[in-house]
């Protein structure tokens, strides 16, 4: 198998006595999207600002394509695109002025350049709003013209710390629609969020990280394997609330976590859904019930990451 092409090895940074990365360790494949999760203050965006050389790590290694950065004009940095938590605009330039701006500091030939800003500004979908000053831009435009700045110089692998923070829903739609379009492309990514659903939508993987260390490494399916070991929730509306007499009788039925009666409303925590969804229709229907929905739910990241850690992701 070829080398990864990002590898991280025993990652630390302190800051005075608070160890912000804690000997972190992960790799990301070529072509992969990888979803790094914390909650605020994990110690994401110092993770990223030591792969992309701009902040020096205590100790580790940082290995592109197998290879240590030796410093900052190392070319293998090219490799590298890095979309900052904060943005680094100038809001006084045009979008296609701040593109030039940063295009120039990879010394690209002018007319590489113009290909690729118009590439850029293709995918973040601004090409109409190139001669636009940023200042006039929305938050979500402002990311996603951050976003194309990381483009100019055709990195393979992208390094986005939290970019759809502060967007309007619509916006983040459009953000995410530009990354399923770079991965397509054959760009590896390494996703930077505290939202769960985020990395249930793009990414393949995930390394969830927790004051400087990581507490998991794992896929998505895994992960929610792990979270309950693989139970399902099954909510089913009846016609009308029941007396509930026979609900005492539900829950001695094989693979039954939980079973609870809300008005007209039945949850239910399963083992496994296909063992168990016939047998509770079949019981429902013997007590003369009327079914008018139902769904099921798997467990997600959020609760996945209250399993790893007992508290709820979004808590700091
Ligand atoms: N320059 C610095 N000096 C002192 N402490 C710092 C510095 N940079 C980061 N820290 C601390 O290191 C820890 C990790 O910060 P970091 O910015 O990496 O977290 P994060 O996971 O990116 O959080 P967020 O989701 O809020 O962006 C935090 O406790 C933060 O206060
Ligand atoms: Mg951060």
């Amino acid at each position: 198998m070829s080398s990864p092409l990002l590898e991280i090895r025993q990652l630390r940074k302190t800051y005075g006595s608070l160890a912000a990365v804690d000997g972190v360790s992960f790799t990301v494949q070529r072509g992969e999207c990888l979803g790094l999760l914390g909650p605020n203050g994990a110690g994401k965006t110092t993770t990223l600002s030591m792969l992309a050389g701009l902040l020096t790590p205590d100790s580790g290694q940082v290995l592109i394509d197998g290879r240590a950065l030796a410093g900052d004009t190392d070319p293998l940095k090219r490799q590298l695109g890095l979309v900052p938590q904060e943005l680094a605009l100038y809001e006084d330039l045009t979008a296609a002025e701040n593109l030039a701006f940063f295009g120039a500091l990879y010394s690209l030939e002018k007319a590489t350049l113009h290909q690729r800003m118009a590439d850029a500004l293709a995918i973040v979908g601004l090409a109409d709003r190139a001669r636009d000053k940023a200042r006039t831009f929305s938050g979500g435009m402002k990311r996603r013209l951050n976003l194309a700045a990381a483009l100019l110089h055709d990195p393979q692998l992208l390094l986005l710390d939290e970019p759809t923070v502060g967007v309007d829903p619509q916006s983040r739609n459009a953000i995410f629609d530009n990354i399923e379009a770079l991965r397509a492309r054959g760009k590896t990514i390494l996703y930077t969020t505290h939202y769960m659903e985020e990395v249930e939508r793009l990414c393949d993987r995930v390394v969830i990280v927790d004051h400087g260390k990581v507490i998991a490494d794992d896929t998505i399916a895994a992960l929610r394997a792990r979270a309950g070991s693989g139970g399902n929730l099954l909510k089913i509306t009846l016609a009308q609330a029941p007396a509930g007499a026979w609900l005492p009788a539900l829950r001695q039925l094989a693979g039954i976590r939980s079973a609870e009666l809300a008005g007209a409303l039945l949850s239910l925590e399963l083992d496994d859904l296909t063992a168990s969804a016939s047998p509770i229709l079949h019981f429902l229907r013997e007590h003369h019930e009327t079914i008018v929905h139902l769904s099921s739910d798997r467990p997600n990241l959020e609760s996945i990451f209250l399993t790893l850690t007992g508290r709820q992701l979004r808590d700091t």
